[in-house]
């Protein structure tokens, strides 16, 4: 994996880049839509192609270990043969499904035992063996066991959790070093810093993943339920100690405008099952604001979803159609959704890069912040 730092913003953190893996480039800010088990909730692939624009996506190694499993994975010759995304992918670690298991987990300090949500199953996850698990997957981009603290946190458990991570991300990069791609490509791993909302932890955090001189450093334990004012806070302080010539990716973030104020503290990789959990719920994303389309005030709209974003199904179908197809519990609904919600995040973030490389970021920024924050 190559990060090209093409333009850096000179009123805010802004960056525009190139990160280039063996199954093509991703230009930065991107967002990366969640596809858990291997597939991205009611998007066929070609819709993630073709009309979402989509560059890269996420797969869950809890997920795929638990199901199909590694057997499958393997004999198919990975996830990009299996699910037919040709694209690069990134694996999450599992640290943040295991540890949403309260109650049928146990963390020690070589890992976590866990019950499967499948069938109840007991298995064990330790730095060593999620990196063995993400070689068989053959994610572009893999990520390292940790744990992804809650919150609220008292600061010795945060202290604790922050360093057990860093002796796990230890181990993770010796056992990542000494094994190999299986499938003839290359894989990266990227740290993760963690360190709750304390500042002093976050900062010993930050100065120790970016010790480890990784090709890319991620960012976790943030929108878990803290204000946004100190999500941004903890994320500027973080940007600030990584180093600017590798990407930062912000684990789990979040709304439009949580991207848009990311993107200005020097984030470059977003993900959140926002827009499509929401999508199935009714909840629209638009450059004009966020529509509930259940709401009686669609019943009659028939201009489109959204015209400004482009894109075949936001420029096709109206409100009033999707409200009916809502309503009636058509399967179609979800689909049409979801398609638009991932579209507008793409093309929001596509947006914010052509006003990073044209100079005026910070304006926009401004501007659409207030946009796309008001209900329709
Ligand atoms: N997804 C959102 N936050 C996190 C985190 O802190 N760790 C991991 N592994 N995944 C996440």
């Amino acid at each position: 994996m190559k990060f090209t730092l093409s333009h850096q913003d000179n009123k805010s953190k802004a960056r525009a880049g190139v990160v280039k893996t063996d199954h093509g480039e991703i230009q930065t800010p991107i967002f990366m839509p969640v596809g858990t088990a291997g597939s991205v909730k009611a998007v066929h692939q070609r819709e993630l192609l073709y009309d979402v624009k989509a560059e890269i996506i996420l797969g869950n190694t809890y997920h795929l270990y638990l199901r199909p499993g590694l057997d499958i994975l393997e004999k198919a010759g990975g996830l990009h043969k299996f699910n037919g995304w040709s694209k690069p992918i990134l694996t999450d670690s599992g640290g943040y499904q295991v540890f949403s298991l309260a109650g049928t987990r146990k963390i020690k300090e070589d890992g976590v035992m866990f019950k499967s949500h499948i069938d109840g199953s007991k298995h064990h996850f330790t730095p060593e063996n999620v990196m063995d698990i993400q070689r068989t997957i053959g994610a572009d981009i893999i990520m390292a066991f940790d744990e992804c603290t809650p919150y609220p946190c008292e600061y010795g458990y945060a202290r604790n959790s922050m360093e057990m991570t860093h002796r796990w991300l230890k181990r993770c990069i010796d056992r990542f070093d000494s094994t190999e791609s299986k499938y003839g490509y290359s894989q990266t791993l990227f740290p993760i810093v963690q360190g709750s909302v304390y500042k002093d932890l976050r900062k010993q955090s930050a100065e120790f993943i970016a010790s480890t001189n990784q090709e890319g450093n991620a960012i976790g334990g943030l929108s878990v339920g803290e204000p946004a004012e100190m999500m941004y806070e903890m994320t500027e302080l973080v940007t600030d100690i990584l180093p600017t010539d590798k990407p930062r990716y912000l684990m789990g973030v979040g709304t439009p405008a949580n991207i848009l104020e990311c993107i200005a503290l020097g984030v470059d990789m977003f993900d959140c099952v926002m827009p499509t959990r929401n999508a199935r719920n009714g909840m629209l994303f638009t450059s004009e604001g966020i529509i509930n389309i259940r709401n009686e005030k669609w019943k009659d709209d028939f201009s489109a979803i959204d015209p400004a974003i482009g894109g075949h199904v936001s420029t096709f179908y109206s409100k009033a159609y999707l409200r009916h197809l809502v309503i009636s519990k058509e399967i179609l609904a979800a689909q049409i959704a979801s398609i638009h919600n991932l579209s507008f995040y793409l093309w929001l973030v596509k947006e914010a890069r052509e006003h990073i490389l044209a100079g005026d970021f910070a304006v926009w920024k401004d501007q659409m912040v207030k946009k796309v924050s008001t209900r329709l």
